[in-house]
Parts: C-alpha cells; sequence; structure tokens
C-alpha cells in the first residue's frame, strides 16, 4: 500500500509520518511539504507549492490519503488565507485522491465543525467536511480531536490555557471534550484506514480516543 500525506510536519502530522513508515503495511509513503522531512528509505518526500497542488497529480499517486494541514488565524493573518489552507488546499489535495480512484481520504478536521456556525473556524471545517463528502472519494474517514496535546515548539497561548482549564475540570470533562494526544490521533487514523467499513464517518473526540489507544 502507499499512502499520501499533507501537513506532515504538524503536531499530529509528525506523529503520523512517524507511525505510516514504520506500519509494514505500507511499503511507500509520500509526503507533499513546504519544508523537508528526514529521509527513510520508504519515504518519497517532495517540495511542493500547495497553491498548485493540481499540477502534482504524477507523484501523488496512492491508496491512502491522509491530510492533517491546517493553520490558525494568527498564522495565516486573514480570514482569507486561513480559508485558502483550510479548505482550497484540502479540496485540492482530496481532488488528487478522487483522480487516483484512492480507496479512502482521512482528514483531520475539528471538534464542532459545521458549516452553519456563525464561527469563522468550525463554519470553515464544517464546509470543507461537507464539500469532500459531496466530491464522491470513494471512501473518507473525518476527525473531529478536541484540544490537542502533544510537544508543540511554537507556543499557542489559547491551547496553553485551554489545557489549564481541562486538567482543573478533568474529573467531570465527558471523554469527548477531553484534550486529545497528537499520536492517538494519528493512531486512531491508521486504524481507520484499514478498519473502517462505512463508506463516510465521522468520528468525534471520544471514538478518536478508543480507536487510536
Ligand atoms: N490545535 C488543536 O488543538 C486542534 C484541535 C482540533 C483540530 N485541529 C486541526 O487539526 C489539524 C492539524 O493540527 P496540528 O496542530 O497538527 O497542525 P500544526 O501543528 O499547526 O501543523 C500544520 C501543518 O499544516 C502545514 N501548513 C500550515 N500552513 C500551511 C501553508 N500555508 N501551506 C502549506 N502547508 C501549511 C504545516 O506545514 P509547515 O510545517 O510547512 O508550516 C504543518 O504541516 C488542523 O487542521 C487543525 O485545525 C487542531
Amino acid at each position: 500500500m502507499k499512502a499520501v500525506i499533507i501537513g506532515a510536519t504538524g503536531l499530529i502530522g509528525t506523529e503520523l509520518i512517524k507511525d505510516l513508515l514504520s506500519d509494514e503495511r505500507y511499503n511507500k509513503v509520500v509526503a507533499l511539504t513546504r519544508k523537508p522531512l528526514s529521509a527513510h528509505p520508504k519515504l518519497e518526500n517532495h517540495i511542493v507549492k500547495f497553491d498548485v497542488l493540481e499540477e502534482y497529480v504524477e507523484i501523488s499517486k496512492g491508496d491512502h490519503f491522509y491530510c492533517a494541514l491546517g493553520t490558525t488565524i494568527k498564522q495565516a493573518k486573514s480570514k482569507e488565507y486561513f480559508y485558502t489552507v483550510d479548505y482550497t488546499y484540502v479540496y485540492e489535495f482530496a481532488k488528487l485522491a478522487k483522480l487516483h480512484l484512492a480507496e479512502r481520504f482521512l482528514l483531520v478536521s475539528s471538534q464542532g465543525a459545521n458549516q452553519k456556525a456563525n464561527i469563522f473556524y468550525p463554519k470553515v471545517k464544517g464546509e470543507i467536511e461537507e464539500a469532500i463528502r459531496s466530491l464522491g472519494l470513494v471512501s473518507t474517514s473525518v476527525f473531529r480531536p478536541s484540544l490537542l496535546l502533544g510537544d508543540r515548539k511554537e507556543f499557542r497561548s489559547g491551547e496553553e490555557i485551554g489545557k489549564k482549564i481541562a486538567r482543573f475540570f478533568s474529573p467531570i470533562i465527558p471523554l469527548k471534550y477531553k484534550p486529545i494526544h497528537a499520536e492517538v490521533v494519528a493512531r486512531a487514523m491508521i486504524n481507520a484506514a484499514f478498519k473502517q467499513v462505512d463508506k463516510h464517518k465521522i468520528y468525534e473526540s471520544n471514538e478518536i480516543q478508543m480507536l487510536g489507544k
């Protein structure tokens, strides 16, 4: 099997790439990135321009497409660019999966994704989920993790506050709303890639926790 991934340098993506490379069911992992990854015999790393993803049809052949790409409004500096990254780039990647008749497209979305939301972030996440569902891919898996835990190099104040609040209320927070480790999300994605029976499935954070144990 061949996996194709975008977002491989991020918090979830780093865990995903590690697991994909050590998983014997995959003989090749194709990562499309902006920065080079460490070399590995199974890894084919292409430095690409994400605004012309449609030009990379030949190098993006694969069976399972993993998308862990995303930005923040702070990094993107505008709602327009946030939309370009979290919607357009993701959609273009899904179109490559469709072209190759990939067996599975796996998307990291977010808890609360809702195309009818009044708040920009969950609305964009809901819109991309819906766009991908309507694209007519062979099969899709959408993951809606809650606040991510893991070794992030960059400091994000919102995440740190969220983690402190979650730690304080931990005993009474339902599993669905508990922060979740990036490595658990990565494991759940790979498990879903091989186990999922449904053509289209959304995994809420509590389901990701169970699947990624
Ligand atoms: N943070 C949370 O608590 C949380 C909770 C639920 C869901 N999510 C969602 O989960 C997904 C993954 O989150 P994460 O925290 O693992 O992400 P992350 O660490 O911020 O990594 C994001 C990935 O997207 C790439 N990326 C960002 N902007 C890009 C651009 N303009 N062009 C090309 N690539 C770009 C990054 O590449 P570079 O290394 O080249 O920048 C990196 O590989 C995101 O969609 C996020 O919205 C996050």
